[in-house]
């Protein structure tokens, strides 16, 4: 997806080639180090501890959410807990038959094979993957026509890990075929305030508490981003303060240098409630015609900028379409019965 620059700053994704060494840097290795998402963390934890006690592979897991919410991180942190390899690739990535069944055929018992972006696994992928998943096994058919024959092979018993942030777009057998699934949610501001604390020492940052409570909030209750900020942060103070300690007003000025508002919100948060506000009276508007309005695609609206001005309550999802909520023309400033 195509972002404008401001816009990636705070859009979840791995999109810079920097993410890729802040993401290994700030990752949690453990469980206990995972902040936030108690519920998953709780079912988790018992069975992991299940599975290590009955010395089984864990049953095949689904992780559903927004991109930089910890999806990744998940995975290593089960692989890291049960001690095992976790072999790392994506629904695009596994384009021909063979790619697959090379990466199951290679996996050894109790392996994890994470899967990123699973909706995106093509027809021919998936269909290896049921018996797979299901009976520890890949049919292969070799040769063509008439002569040709299928071979089974049995595999090892791994643990499939998938992560998709669009579950709708998973089939149904796919989905059926994982023991457990779980969604993961926006943070808290508290949250996202300790893992910024908490990512603040991994860097050796000397930064006031007031300056982290300012970075958590506008950080779209997301840990991606959330760390991202920290980093443009740390980069302003470096260049535009001598005694590096990081004061809330330093962080202010740099976030707000990032186009940044006291929530979160980008120039295009505002463009798409002004939309809503000036062209359809504040709604409620169809995501296609709000899309054709904006000149932006409808994914990237629904995937990347509704559910967060859904999530601060400004934006709301009705049957008729989009609607934006008292609190977002309060936050507009404009009051209600204005119009
Ligand atoms: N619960 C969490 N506690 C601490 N850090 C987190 C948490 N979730 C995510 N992170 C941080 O955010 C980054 C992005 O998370 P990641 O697992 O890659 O997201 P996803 O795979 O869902 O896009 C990680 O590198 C990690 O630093
Ligand atoms: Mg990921």
């Amino acid at each position: 997806m195509s972002l404008p620059k401001k816009e990636k700053i705070v859009s979840g994704e791995d999109v810079f080639t920097e993410d890729k060494y802040i993401d290994r840097k700030l990752r949690p290795k453990t469980l206990s180090e995972f902040i936030g998402q108690e519920k998953i963390k709780q079912s988790l934890l018992i069975c992991l501890t299940a599975a290590k006690q009955r010395q089984e592979a864990l049953d095949h897991i689904l992780f559903n959410g927004g991109p930089g919410l910890g999806k990744t991180t998940l995975a290593y942190i089960i692989a890291n807990e049960l001690k095992t390899n976790i072999r790392i690739t994506s629904g695009p990535a596994l384009e021909r038959a063979g790619d697959i069944a090379a990466i199951l055929t290679a996996l050894e018992e109790k392996d994890i094979l994470f899967i990123d972006e699973i909706h995106r696994l093509n027809k021919t992928a998936q269909e290896i993957l049921y018996p797979a998943m299901e009976e520890y096994a890949i049919d292969l058919v070799l040769g063509k026509g008439p002569s040709a024959k299928t071979i089974r092979l049995e595999l090892n018993h791994f643990t499939l890990i998938g992560a998709t942030t669009k579950p709708s777009l998973l089939p149904s057998p796919l989905r059926d075929r994982f023991g457990m699934t779980w969604s993961l949610n926006y943070y808290q501001t508290k949250e996202i305030e300790k893992i910024l604390e908490n990512s603040a020492k991994i860097l050796g940052l000397k930064i006031e508490r007031q300056a982290l409570q300012e970075i958590a909030q506008r950080s779209r209750f997301t840990p991606r981003v959330a760390n991202r900020l920290l980093k443009r942060v740390r980069d302003y103070n470096q260049v535009r303060n001598k005694d590096g300690f990081i004061s809330k007003n330093i962080a202010k000025k740099a976030l707000d240098l990032l186009g940044l508002d006291k929530i979160g919100l980008t120039d295009m948060d505002y463009k798409i409630l002004e939309t809503i506000l000036n062209k359809f009276k504040g709604g409620p508007v169809g995501l296609k015609t709000l899309a054709i309005s904006l000149g932006e695609e409808m994914s990237t609206l629904e995937e990347i900028y509704e559910p967060f001005l859904i999530q601060t309550g400004l934006l709301e999802r009705t049957p008729r379409g989009r609607k934006i909520t008292s609190k977002g023309l309060k936050h507009l400033g404009y009051q209600r019965g204005m119009f």
